[in-house]
């Protein structure tokens, strides 16, 4: 298969790069810098990964990374939506530009992305579209509303899209990590500006979340399971549309489903202090 997956230089971007050509594909290996190569040519040695600029907020270069796959092999079997950024801070904290550019990387990136492979995949009346969106697109926490909020609109636009592809053969999935160790929960874990102040009302609520946070560290999942369920995603027939993984996610499903929001509301006040 042709793969196409954003994000590669970290995280679970690369182990899928390196799983799905391990796995016998050929996978254009989008970043948003070429020159962070470095790690994901390493890991790929020897494989069919080949790293493409694409930083994913630029049109120019979305067009031109799908163009040149379309018109070297004639199709794109597969688009993964995996780049993405986390922004934390209470909602009161997060500056207008900052709310934008989360929602131009996890949002209009992705639905822009697979409106250009749309034509081809339809055309081709096979293909899947795997958007990497989270359990915060499930279930929205305190500190991280505004990251909830891009994943819950990348769920919705993809609930439809399965529907309006199911016509033609196009596959739409959504994989719903909990939380993995990579990158974004180290050298891309970002704050909003505001917040990261030490005093003002919300202080001692970030200071909670912060230290659940940081017990949560030991118990983190291994991202090479959630690359090896993308590389079984990418050739199964007919699969589900949601795939919610790793560390708490069934306790924190089951708990949505079963209880009252009051309920769950009542849990975090327990445990956090809302
Ligand atoms: N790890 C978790 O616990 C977890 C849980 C749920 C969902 N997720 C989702 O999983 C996906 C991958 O994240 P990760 O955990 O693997 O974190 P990561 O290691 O930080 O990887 C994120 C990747 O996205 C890239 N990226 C950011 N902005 C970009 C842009 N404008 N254009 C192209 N690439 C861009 C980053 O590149 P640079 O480093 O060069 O900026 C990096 O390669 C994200 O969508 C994230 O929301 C992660």
């Amino acid at each position: 298969m042709i793969v196409l997956c954003t994000g590669c230089r970290s995280g679970f971007g690369l182990l899928i790069a390196v799983h799905a050509a391990k796995a016998g594909h050929t996978v254009y290996a989008g970043l948003r810098d070429l020159s962070t190569k470095g790690d994901l040519v390493e890991a790929a040695r020897g494989l069919d990964v080949r790293p493409v600029q694409l930083d994913v907020t630029d049109a120019a270069q979305r067009a031109a990374v799908v163009e040149a796959i379309v018109s070297e092999h004639g199709r794109i079997d597969a688009l993964v939506n995996n780049a993405g950024v986390a922004l934390g801070g209470f909602q009161e904290q997060v500056a207008e530009d900052e709310l934008r550019h989360l929602f131009d990387v996890n949002v209009f990136a992705p639905w822009a992305l697979t409106k250009l492979c749309l034509p081809h995949l339809r055309a081709q009346r096979e293909g899947v579209v795997i958007n990497i969106t989270s359990m915060s697109g499930r279930q929205a926490m305190p500190g991280l509303g505004a990251y909830a909020g891009s994943k819950f609109a990348l769920e919705g636009f993809s609930e439809a899209l399965r529907h309006e592809m199911r016509p033609f053969g196009v596959r739409v999935v959504l994989v719903e990590p909990g939380p993995f160790e990579t990158d974004i929960m180290g050298r891309n874990r970002t704050i909003a500006a505001d917040a990261e102040t030490t005093g003002g009302p919300y202080a001692v609520y970030m200071r909670r979340m912060e230290g659940l946070l940081d017990k949560m560290k030991d118990r983190m999942g291994d991202p090479r399971e959630v690359a090896d369920l993308v590389v079984r995603l990418l050739d199964d027939p007919s699969p589900r549309l949601r795939y919610p993984l790793g560390p708490g996610v069934s306790a924190r499903l089951w708990a949505r489903r079963v209880l009252p929001f009051e309920a769950v509301e009542r849990i975090l006040e327990r445990v956090v202090g809302f």
